[in-house]
């Protein structure tokens, strides 16, 4: 066995070799960007620096900490591997924020922290210790294995899960809907009504009733998402299970759903049904920008752990689409990550 091992290694030349240990090494410790990330957050350093108005120097910062005096040397750690991953940068000896950490700010509206707290709670990420469990028979996801029930029904059961997915869902909503309702107003024009199907507490059909106020929206979510809610004249929320059926409308939006199939084709039923809009990724394994396609890959692990769900390549979407009895499809892929796509039957 041993000499086996040793036959592998000499194959490589040493750079390869060290570089090789590098690789692994990289992998073995990246949940410390995770975790160094959410550090600074629960520190509210994003704010901290933010609230300075000019750079902030590390003993300026350790004192608005108020961290003990011998633990600036780990502040500078901390910090230093924070502007190397590009929350921080420095000017002038001073630490100011950088376009990500601008969103982990607390009052931007479009901040990402309602987003990263309850993915990097320990709720959320225990079941990833159980992803080996997708492999055996029992059809259950890591979450279930961890938890005995899927995350929505835990969400029904703990208020505190349930109004942290809300959250984290409405906050990725609103900085979504600046965008679309920015770029591609067309999309929403000469519709009636439409249904976000798997809406949440309804930031994104409330941004469509507001942007457009001939449309009549509905949202549509389990009932602990959604029976405590008020609509108003342009906005309803209905409560009910889209495996079972979802109500009528013009236009059906599907945003991050856990399985599009079902939905999609309980939605054809509609009748006047004129066409399904998705924001959703289309994964794009050939994509130059490695970042970009390592953090789909990223959601599409994150689907298949927490919940059913997945992300889909473009000829995935195609073939769900046929298969749904759709006709034809457009996406536009002005969303980062994700795209538009709309669905024609
Ligand atoms: C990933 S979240 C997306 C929320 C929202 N569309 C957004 O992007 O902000 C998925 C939503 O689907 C809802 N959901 C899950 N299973 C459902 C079901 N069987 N019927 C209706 N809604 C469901 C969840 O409660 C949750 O609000």
């Amino acid at each position: 066995m041993a000499s086996k091992s040793m036959d592998l290694t000499e194959k490589e030349s040493s750079e390869e070799l060290l570089q090789a240990q590098a690789h692994v090494w990289n992998h073995m410790f990246s949940f410390i960007n995770s975790m160094s990330l959410r550090c600074a957050v629960q520190l509210s350093i994003p704010d901290i620096v933010h609230n300075h108005h000019q750079p902030i120097t590390l003993s300026e910062l350790a004192t608005k900490l108020a961290i003990p005096k011998t633990k600036t040397a780990c502040l500078f750690r901390l910090m230093r591997l924070l502007v190397h991953s590009g929350f921080f940068a420095i000017r002038k000896e001073g630490y100011v924020l950088t376009p990500s950490s601008r969103l982990l700010l607390k009052d931007n509206t479009m901040s990402m922290l309602p987003f990263l707290q309850p993915m990097l709670d320990p709720i959320l990420v225990t079941p990833w210790y159980s992803m080996s469990a997708l492999f055996q028979g029992n059809g259950l996801t890591p979450f279930e294995v961890t938890y005995g029930r899927n995350i929505w029904d835990y969400a029904g059961e703990d208020t505190d899960l349930n109004n942290n997915l809300n959250d984290a869902m409405a906050s990725d909503a609103r900085l979504v809907m600046s965008v679309i309702v920015r770029e591609c107003k067309g999309v929403f024009e000469g519709l009636r009504s439409l249904v976000d199907v798997g809406g949440g507490t309804g930031t994104v059909a409330k941004t469509i009733a507001e942007t457009f106020p001939t449309i009549k929206c509905s949202v549509f979510d389990l009932p602990h998402v959604v029976a405590t809610l008020k609509g108003n004249e342009n906005l309803t929320y209905i409560a009910g299970d889209m495996f079972e059926s979802i109500p009528h409308g013009d236009a059906v939006l599907l945003k991050i759903m856990k399985g599009c199939k079902e939905a999609i084709s309980s939605g054809e039923k509609g009748g006047n049904l004129r066409k399904v809009i998705i924001v959703d990724m289309v994964v794009d394994d050939q994509k130059v920008e490695h970042k970009f396609t390592e953090t789909q890959l990223f959601f599409d692990m994150l689907m298949m752990t927490l919940a059913t769900g997945r992300e889909r390549t473009e000829k995935e979407w195609e073939m769900l689409f046929l298969e749904s009895g759709f006709t034809h499809y457009k996406i536009t892929p002005i969303l980062g990550l994700r795209s538009l796509i709309e669905v024609y039957p």
